[in-house]
């Protein structure tokens, strides 16, 4: 299943193509319960992560995501598929593969009665890390002061925080993280998203899932969109969104301009007249905002342009909700 790599200049740098960290084809997995019957969890999943690429897996819940990483991290026997994880069958466990993956579950469990340094000193050992490392964790996802804490009495997100520290004591190629940053306050947020850019920066690749939109756009070279166990669409997030060519949504403030100018300034784009506001969806942004600049109606202007929520919108057909 060797696919050939796009290559292309970069100002006249021709590039080396880059090894697949990553290469998944035709992936299926059905749980089957007396109760639940059969849910077909991933249903003809096939997707390929470059080395050193920050790889995002979007879609609801349910979608399929936590079993498609759970399988490409062997820990997890699909129906049938193919998987390469750094060019090796993950399944069955080979502690080579394990020495060189790191991963972050959804639910993490640790063990109860350790204290935090203790539970990241187990990880150490089993990954060959010295205490220094696992000291040094702690302090990047900030939970030095946390040290001597057991872990159940850690809020949410410093359980998550472990995790993530856990997942990286070993200095993996490759790491996992399965929403990483779910539960976690908008500070702590932003302080994972550094981290993990410098995770990658480092030249490891990252695989993520998350259900946050702007968190996808922010950080990934390229996203899967899930649901229903199949993806689809992946690409960059910028080329999702041009490739969804939607309009630019301009809104003012009513009353500044009559219906008449509205629809001479609209000429011939959508717009709507919604009591105190007028949303216009142009795709010559730059003239309409010049137009109404000169007509010095600009009180109330919000410019919106397509984001990622958009695109997912378009090929789920869902509302994105949190
Ligand atoms: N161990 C299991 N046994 C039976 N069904 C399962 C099991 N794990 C997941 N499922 C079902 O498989 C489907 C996919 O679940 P999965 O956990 O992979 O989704 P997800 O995309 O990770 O969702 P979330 O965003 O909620 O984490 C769901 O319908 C789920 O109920
Ligand atoms: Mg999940």
């Amino acid at each position: 299943m060797k696919g050939e790599n796009p290559v292309t200049p970069v100002d006249g740098i021709p590039l080396v193509a880059m090894d697949a960290a990553i290469e998944v084809a035709d992936l299926r997995k059905t749980y089957r319960g007396r109760r639940t019957g059969e849910v077909r969890a991933v249903d003809g999943v096939g997707f390929r992560v470059e080395a050193g690429e920050f790889f995002g897996i979007l879609g609801p819940n349910g979608a399929g995501k936590t079993t498609t990483l759970e399988i490409v991290e062997g820990l997890r026997k699909p129906d049938s598929g193919e998987v390469r994880l750094l060019g090796r069958r993950p399944w069955p466990h080979s502690a080579e593969l394990t020495a060189r993956i790191g991963v972050q579950l959804q639910a993490s469990s640790f063990f109860e009665f350790l204290t935090v340094t203790e539970q990241i000193e187990t990880f150490a050992r089993l990954y060959g890390a010295s205490r220094e490392r696992a000291a040094e964790m702690l302090e990047q996802v900030g939970l030095a002061e946390k040290a001597g804490v057991r872990c159940e009495k850690l809020s949410g997100g410093q359980q998550q925080r472990l995790s993530i520290a856990c997942a990286l004591v070993g200095d993996p190629e490759l790491v996992f993280l399965d929403e990483p940053t779910a539960a976690l306050d908008p500070q702590a947020r932003r302080n994972l998203w550094d981290l993990m850019r410098a995770i990658n920066a480092d030249g490891r690749t990252v695989v993520l899932t998350t259900h946050y939109m702007e968190e996808a756009e922010a950080l990934c070279d390229r996203v899967a969109i899930m649901d229903s166990g199949r993806i689809l669409a992946v690409d960059s997030p910028a080329e999702l969104i041009r490739e969804l060519d939607a309009p630019t949504r301009v809104t003012v403030a009513a009353g500044q301009l009559d219906e008449d100018r509205v629809c001479e300034l609209a000429a011939g784009d959508e717009f709507v007249l919604d009591g105190d506001e007028v949303v216009f969806e142009t795709r010559d942004a730059r003239k309409l905002l010049t137009a109404l600049a000169s007509e010095g109606a600009l009180e109330g202007l919000a410019v919106r342009t397509a984001s990622l929520e958009d695109v997912f919108l378009h090929v789920t057909g869902r509302e994105w909700r949190e």
